[in-house]
């Protein structure tokens, strides 16, 4: 479904990505794992097209996404990719609902329709009664479960997650990892999660590893 091939990527005379070849299919819950600096977030941000590799292609389906303009792109991600970063980035002045609405709203849902279906995940995340918070009034595990329902709402073909877990303590932490598993056996969820969490690791079906902007 995702492929690369020959990701390179270097920063000024850093050469953090040294070419990297790459297929994740459908369903799959793929890990990346290795040490600070090893290149991961480079690459999940190269797959997930929020940024380009110097060299290389990225391809969805038979989407070169390489050769797609700004806004072609923009809409391309709206659609089909979802994102889950370490510390939630939702906005702050928006509640539980909105945030989640939002990208649904950028998609040109209508207003209702996206509601209906923010809430429905909301619901399905155990957050039905949180909807109408604000982040600051939810906690770590809520605030990043909100995150996920963020990432859900356009039906991605894919999501991104970067250490999700990474600012949750233990129980906030299983139980995250345990919903991506529920969201692929329900839903047939795509996820690729950059961790350093080996217990997540290693239940995942796949774990990739990099050293030194490659895979091992
Ligand atoms: N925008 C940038 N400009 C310059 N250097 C960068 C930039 N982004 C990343 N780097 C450098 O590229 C290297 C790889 O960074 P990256 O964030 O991909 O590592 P990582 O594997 O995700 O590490 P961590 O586990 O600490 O998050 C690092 O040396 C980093 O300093
Ligand atoms: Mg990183």
């Amino acid at each position: 479904m995702i492929s690369c091939k020959n990701i390179t990527k270097s920063f000024g005379t850093l050469n953090v990505l040294k070419g990297i070849d790459l297929t994740i299919e459908k369903g799959e819950v793929v890990s990346i794992v290795g040490p600070s600096g090893a290149g991961k977030t480079t690459l999940l941000q190269i797959l997930g097209t929020l940024d380009k590799p110097d060299s290389g292609t990225v391809s969805y389906d038979d989407v070169n996404v390489n050769q797609l303009k700004e806004k072609e792109l923009a809409a391309f991600r709206n659609k089909n990719i979802g994102f889950v970063f370490q510390f939630h980035q939702l906005l702050p002045e928006f509640t539980a609902l909105e945030n989640v609405m939002i990208p649904a709203l950028i998609g040109h849902a209508r207003s209702s329709e996206a509601e209906k279906k923010a809430k429905e995940i909301l619901n399905f995340l155990g957050l039905s009664d949180r909807i109408s918070h604000k982040p600051s009034e939810l906690s770590g595990g809520e605030k990043q479960r909100v995150a996920v329902a963020r990432a859900l709402v356009n039906q991605p073909e894919v999501i991104f997650a970067d250490e999700p877990s990474g600012s949750l303590d233990t129980k906030n932490k299983a139980e995250l990892h345990q919903l991506f598993f529920d969201l692929r056996d329900q839903f047939n969820q795509t996820f690729v999660i950059v961790t350093h969490d080996e217990a997540l690791a290693q239940l995942t079906d796949r774990t990739i590893s990099m050293v030194d902007g490659k895979i091992k």
